[in-house]
């Protein structure tokens, strides 16, 4: 194989979960960069479902070294709930490491993350709820808890009594919460940190090594492009870097060691939480899209907002990480579909615009430019090759590969491990697909 980044070219959702799934089979290592337990991956194997929400999915691979890398933010609870789940379910996470310098989200991130979105009104963001974006402020704020810190026994209680305190002013007077108790969150971190303890190491050091030995480094992105802090629809972004850049940073790595960046993009679009999204349908159509698609969290049961494809976003997502090849997934979704409406570019104050506007508001004035291609309407899901796909199915993806210059790799239709097309083996093969652009 080689080392390779899976990211996420919409706004989160887009199946990397079944792409990394796919791609572990390769891999020697799968490193989770960035986010916390706000994303949520699902893995169908057989008839199991598997929901991970900070575990890489190379988890179930026996072989498969996992790592949660620097970037990152643990809840050590939700975390030991997934180790637990696994073990239930038979899968050993023996091979699951914990970078040292990984941040810890703390009960009071939770409180805050709640409080502030309450404050915002309607200028919310509509968070997980999770307590990511205080974790991570703090991390900015140098004021952050990190592995290193809940492994030390004898600083850890001091170090999470003064962050206690100071969280608890700020609960009380800015929030008129009740604050925490110092004692009793203490004790259960004392709890995490010793079931924790034999898997936190030096991520950065144990991903150099496997590069070095010439093993195969996956990076998995969590969220997606337009999630992305710096590069996405801020401030109705996440709070990390799901970008292919924020690999390097996220685990310690320098950028030469990448070899391929593969960008996952749901046949169409869904975006859950606030903020502007130009081709979202209001109409039977995106209900119709959003039930044969299931759109749901994994995290937090919402109904995700469901749009056609939009080719302006598709060829940011190709700029800001580099993109190799796409991987596009749920093509099957839109099998029933009479015709299907793709967004080449946007009208914005009266001027056509093929380029994504980096200012939020120009952005929410954005009107879509469609072009209207025939559905297939045949099943595709039990498709196993190309030649196999309805010519109007083929017709779409090499649409959507012209549209973003980028060849399209990977075709999935459903979630079952079988129901996916290579178009070519994006990882050996030179940089062409099939459905090349
Ligand atoms: P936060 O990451 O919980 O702070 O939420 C910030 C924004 O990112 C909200 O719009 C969330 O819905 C969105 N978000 C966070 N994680 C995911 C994800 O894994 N998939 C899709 N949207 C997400
Ligand atoms: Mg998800």
């Amino acid at each position: 194989m080689a080392n390779v980044i899976v990211i996420g070219a919409q706004w989160g959702d887009e199946g990397k979960g079944k792409i990394t799934d796919l791609l572990s089979r390769s891999a020697d290592v799968v490193v989770r960069y960035q986010g916390g337990n706000n994303a949520g991956h699902t893995v169908v194997v057989g008839d199991r479902t598997f929901k991970l929400h900070l575990i890489p999915s190379g988890i179930l691979y026996p072989k498969t070294e996992c790592i949660i890398a620097s970037g990152t933010v643990i809840d050590p609870k939700v975390l030991l709930e997934e180790v637990d789940r696994l073990k239930d379910l038979g899968i050993s996470t023996d091979n699951l490491f914990i970078a040292e310098t990984a941040h810890v989200t703390m009960p009071y991130h939770r409180v805050l993350d709640r409080a502030s979105e309450e404050q915002r009104a309607e200028h919310k963001i509509g968070t997980t709820g999770r307590g990511i974006g205080p974790t991570y402020a703090d991390k900015s704020e140098r004021v952050g808890i990190r592995m290193i810190d809940l492994m030390d026994e004898k600083r850890m209680p001091k170090k999470l009594r003064w962050a206690i305190e100071q969280k608890n002013i700020v609960l009380q007077k800015l929030y008129n919460l009740e604050p925490l108790d110092a004692d009793a969150i203490i004790e259960e971190y004392r709890g995490y940190a010793d079931r924790l303890r034999s898997h936190v190491v030096d991520a950065s050091l144990k991903v150099d090594a496997a590069i070095r030995e010439r093993r195969n480094v996956l990076f998995e992105g969590a969220q997606g492009t337009l999630l992305d802090l710096d590069h996405g629809t801020y401030p109705y972004v996440t709070s990390s870097n799901p970008v292919a850049g924020g690999a390097c940073i996220g685990v310690g790595v320098g950028p030469t060691c990448i070899d391929r960046v593969i960008g996952v993009a749901k046949a169409y679009t869904t975006r859950v939480g606030e903020g502007p999204f130009p081709t979202e349908l209001h109409d039977d159509i995106g209900n119709h899209i959003g039930e044969r698609g299931a759109e749901f969290g994994t995290t937090t049961g919402r109904k995700r907002r469901c749009g056609w494809f939009d080719g302006v976003i598709g060829r940011y997502a190709v700029r800001i990480n580099g993109l190799d090849c796409l991987a596009v997934t749920k093509l099957d979704v839109l099998d029933d579909l009479e015709e299907i409406k793709v967004c080449t570019a946007y009208e914005l104050d009266g001027k056509v615009v093929h380029d994504f506007p980096s200012d939020s508001r120009a952005f929410a004035r954005a009107i879509p430019i469609y072009e209207t291609l025939p559905g297939w309407k045949k099943s595709t899901s039990e498709c196993k090759t190309v030649e196999e796909l309805p010519t109007e199915a083929k017709d779409y993806l090499k649409f959507l590969a012209d549209l973003t210059a980028t060849p399209i790799a990977i075709i999935s239709l459903g979630a079952s491990r079988g129901q996916t097309i290579i178009v070519e083996d994006p990882i050996h093969g030179p940089k062409r697909g099939l459905l090349k652009a």
